[in-house]
């Protein structure tokens, strides 16, 4: 049977390839019917624990999320984030990334770019471990939100920065806030498929936050499409069920033993 990750790499220039996060089982099993490719995004750390940025997601914080989105995810490519600081060496990256897989069983990690790392993606490809690159705006490196490839030395900049994270073994890469023209340059000059999230469609693929897609989130920027406001229809139910509670008509006879 030809692995997931071969898959995946065939996908490019044959159909886009959608790509989700997930943090929990229940929205995995909803997105696994529909995407390529389900991401336990370091995202979790604004989205569900309140943080400030991405800087204090810790390794237990992302195993357990990852173990519940695999449990939900029976046919898309499974890929971790690697916490900030989890992989600052190729020894720690190695420990990191083998203890990531062997516990959730997912199919590889993801690793942000500080233009220095390629010496560890080629490790961890050497080691047998998959590895999806991220590039532009990566939010364990930066403090301030930036979108970059607009000026030619930039642009220049992000095409080394791709390739030589191509040549480093990696599967994909996730190309983050670039301009859509340097997206464009990057994704016909690699063989690996380049996922965007605010890089337009001139890439292989897209992915993006699904608490943001949802409207569960309260963070979109012009890059996400809210395609539904679920905290207006949750908090429409909600209501519906505390005004029952309190009037006494739930729970019903049938509701109850
Ligand atoms: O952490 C995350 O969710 C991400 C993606 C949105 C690419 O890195």
């Amino acid at each position: 049977m030809k692995s997931k990750i071969i898959n995946f790499l065939e996908k490019k220039n044959k159909s886009k390839i959608v790509c989700l996060t997930s943090y929990s089982k229940s929205i995995a099993k909803i997105l696994d019917d529909y995407c390529d490719l389900i991401l336990v995004g370091d995202s979790l750390g604004n989205v569900l624990y309140g943080m400030e940025n991405t800087h204090k997601v810790t390794l237990e914080m992302i195993l357990r999320h990852a173990i519940s989105v695999k449990k939900g995810v029976k046919k898309s490519l499974c890929i971790v984030d690697m916490p900030k600081n989890t992989y600052n060496n190729s020894r720690d990256a190695k420990k990191n990334a083998k203890k990531i897989l062997h516990i959730t069983k997912c199919d590889g990690v993801k690793i942000e770019s500080n233009k220095k790392n390629y010496s560890i993606i080629k490790k961890l490809v050497d080691s047998k471990i998959a590895v999806m690159g991220h590039i532009g705006y990566t939010p364990q490196y930066e403090k301030k939100f930036k979108v970059s490839g607009y000026s030619k030395s930039d642009e220049a900049k992000l095409i080394k920065e791709a390739k030589e994270i191509e040549r480093a073994g990696a599967f994909s890469i996730v190309l983050e806030c670039i301009a859509s023209q340097t997206a464009k340059k990057i994704t016909r000059l690699l063989k690996i498929p380049t996922i965007g999230i605010g890089s337009s469609r001139n890439c292989d693929g897209q992915i993006l936050v699904t608490d943001d897609i949802l409207g569960l989130s309260g963070f979109y920027p012009k890059f996400v499409k809210k395609y539904i406001n679920l905290s207006k229809l949750i908090a429409k139910n909600i209501k519906k069920y505390r005004k029952e509670v309190k009037e006494g008509k739930f729970p019903k006879r049938t509701n109850s033993f």
